[in-house]
């Protein structure tokens, strides 16, 4: 009886990596091989990844350590997304060459900009070293021993399935990087944060970056006779087409993902994290939107701030959805009782689940305080530098930035109450009268007294209180809900969970280090009977096309192309239409960090850029749902098409390797 209880529930229940699910490392993925091939894959795992021979890893980069980016040829020019080079593009433009809003394409190699600060990594090796820190060897010395073997190596030691297994990781970094060429934001960014993380998607999401290195190819310092990087692998284009159920593969550098929390947390970031950081942001966004639709400077101003506090705003509210269609929670839930029942009888796993729900009591309410902190207080300027009080603008900003304030302390004084309350804020508010009038006096200091030694008492116990919340964690950084006791627990959790759901393939949660992801392209069923077609052409374009609109005005020269329909090699027939493709899905799993990542086709060459993910499916990094969760890719012949016919930079064509 209890045995087919146990089955039923786990055929019903049990979550396993079933489809597409799956954030795999490269050094393992042979693992994979078998049900890739089935898909479509036709290489093998040495192709993806050796040590041995030049392989596909050789031509994937972390870009500046929070995107992906991939070698596209020989000579050591790089692909990635428009907003991952979007920094060094804003640092290099000016009034008077001002590359966001008119693009850059260099017309020879003298022409590109080194883009300063900018890097990028490649990964050497991996290997895991769980034995030999079990002997004695400790992490610091492992590392040092890595960086040594050469030149621009670094190298860290990551944990898997909470540090069950450890592995090091040694990378090479290149300092020298500089921009090649990138479009317009009316292509790069079109649609703005309206069409963030949605479909149908428009967005010619890329940038073009070449590595330099020194004569001998190793890493250097930025020096005007660098010389351009020669890769071990670079990615063919494969300019043939994609279609429905073809074979992809994403290599790149997912951030974070949290695969085997408990119903506990999820509850926690679904009823309460999520729609709190939300509403908070709702009214600064609305603030900020206000200020922007009074005046052309001020939208421009608050442009970049508005993205930055959107983005995730709206991943949340997709998360939220995605999480309450899927029930997540309870299916969780279900899936750890049964789990419970099976380790009734063994000592090892018998209250593990207990004690992480016992230790869930304790630290949600500090994390909740933290998150808190970092929503209010922490958006906060004590003080507003001193360029920026200086721009003629920021007479314009002041009603503004004063209502940030106030909305900032009543939200902190609302959600974090009694003991836990900085006693500077709660005398500050008694002092003055109200969180209002008490955020109008810091305000002012922050603007016009910044030496006030009350502001920086103020910015100094906020910091304190973030040093001792963070200690109760007992943690060095603190990321996602989460604690040092935890981390123990979740070890203990997770052998047991593999020792008894057999059936499930367990993936190493996404933590900054490369992987592999497979998949297909595919559309989805979006709502009941609303089919989402996998693909987005030129037309989409066309028809969203509105110069009154800033998100959605497109370059006079895409116009034209439309109407000349002189789309050169990049024109295709699609459904009848003569047109150029954009914008593709796919089912592979990605997160945060897998922005840039190449997609390739079962032959390992480049069909895509991945930039995003579709409005429900950021529940992924909680719970994959195979019917829902799609990535969203630039096609790579939109890329080629935006390169050749719009930024009239074409030679750049000729030293990639095009296979048909
Ligand atoms: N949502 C994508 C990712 O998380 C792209 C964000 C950049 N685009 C934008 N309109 N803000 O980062
Ligand atoms: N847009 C994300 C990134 O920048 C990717 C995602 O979350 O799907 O990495």
């Amino acid at each position: 009886m209890k045995r087919t209880l146990l089955l039923v529930l786990c055929t019903l229940l049990a979550l396993p990596a079933l489809a597409d699910e799956g954030m795999w490392l490269p050094s393992l993925i042979q693992s994979r091989i078998k049900e890739m091939r089935a898909k479509g894959f036709r290489l093998s795992a040495e192709d993806i990844y050796s040590i041995n021979k030049a392989s596909m890893k050789d031509a994937v980069v972390s870009f500046g350590g929070f995107c992906t980016g991939e070698l596209i040829s020989d000579r050591g020019l790089v692909l990635t997304n428009h907003h991952c080079g979007y920094n060094a593009i804003q640092a290099l433009s000016s009034v008077d060459h001002d590359y966001l809003t008119y693009g850059f394409w260099a017309m020879s190699p003298a022409e590109e900009l080194p883009a300063e600060g900018l890097f990028v990594r490649f990964l050497v090796r991996m290997e895991e070293v769980t034995d030999r820190i079990a002997a004695g060897e400790t992490p610091d010395e492992i590392i040092a021993r890595a960086t040594a073997e050469g030149k621009g190596y670094r190298a860290s030691i990551e944990q898997m399935y909470y540090g069950n297994q450890q592995f090091l990781f040694v990378y090479r970094q290149y300092d020298d990087v500089r921009l090649v060429g990138t479009p317009p934001s009316s292509i790069g960014k079109f649609g703005g944060d309206t069409d963030n993380w949605i479909w149908p998607r428009h967005t010619g999401d890329f940038s073009l970056f070449r590595i330099y290195a020194g004569a001998d190819n190793e890493p250097a310092a930025y020096a005007p006779d660098n010389v351009p990087y020669r890769p071990r692998h670079h990615f063919p284009i494969d300019v043939s087409g994609i279609e429905e159920g073809d074979f992809t593969m994403i290599y790149g550098f997912p951030g974070s993902t949290q695969q085997y929390i408990l119903a506990d947390a999820v509850d926690y970031i679904q009823k309460c994290s999520d729609p709190v950081k939300i509403a908070i942001r709702t009214a600064r966004l609305d603030l900020m939107g206000a200020a922007q639709q009074s005046d052309p400077a001020l939208r421009i101003f608050y442009a970049a701030r508005h993205a930055i506090i959107a983005n995730p705003w709206k991943k949340w509210q997709g998360e939220v959805l995605g999480l309450e269609r899927l029930r997540t929670a309870e299916r969780k839930r279900a899936y750890e009782q049964a789990f419970e029942a099976w380790a009734a009888d063994k000592p090892a796993y018998r209250t593990v689940v207990a004690d992480m729900k016992q230790e869930y009591q304790r630290i949600i309410p500090i994390f909740f305080n933290l998150e808190v902190l970092s929503e209010t207080l922490g958006t906060l300027p004590m003080p507003y530098p001193t360029a920026e009080r200086e721009d003629p603008l920021f007479e314009a900003r002041r009603p503004t930035e004063r209502a940030l304030w106030q909305l900032a302390l009543n939200e902190y004084a609302e959600l974090c109450r009694g003991e836990r309350q900085l006693s500077a804020v709660r005398e500050g508010i008694a002092r003055w009268g109200s969180p209002d009038a008490y955020a109008d006096h810091l305000f002012t200091l922050a603007a016009d007294d910044p030496q006030q030694a009350e502001l920086a008492e103020l910015k100094q116990a906020i910091r304190t209180d973030i040093d001792t919340l963070r200690n109760q964690l007992g943690l060095k950084v603190v990321r996602n809900l989460h604690s040092a006791r935890l981390n123990d627990l979740y070890a203990v959790y997770l052998r047991g969970l593999q020792e008894w759901d057999r059936e499930r393939a367990f993936f190493p949660d996404a933590n900054s280090t490369l992987r592999v992801a497979y998949g297909s392209v595919a559309g989805y069923e979006y709502a009941d009977g609303e089919y989402h077609k996998p693909l987005t052409t030129l037309d989409g374009i066309i028809a969203k096309d509105d110069p009154t609109i800033y998100d959605y005005d497109i370059p006079q020269r895409l116009r034209d192309l439309y109407a000349s329909k002189e789309y050169g090699r990049w024109g295709t027939w699609i459904d009848g239409r003569y047109t150029v493709p954009v914008c593709f899905l796919a089912t592979n799993q990605t997160t945060g960090g897998n922005s840039g990542s190449p997609v390739l086709n079962g032959r390992g060459e480049l069909i895509g850029l991945n930039f995003d993910r579709t409005w429900r499916s950021t529940m992924s990094d909680l719970e994959f749902d195979p019917t829902i969760c799609r990535n969203i890719a630039v096609d790579i012949r939109y890329v080629l098409f935006v390169i050749d016919r719009v930024g009239g930079a074409g030679y750049l064509l000729d030293e990639m390797t095009l296979r048909k």
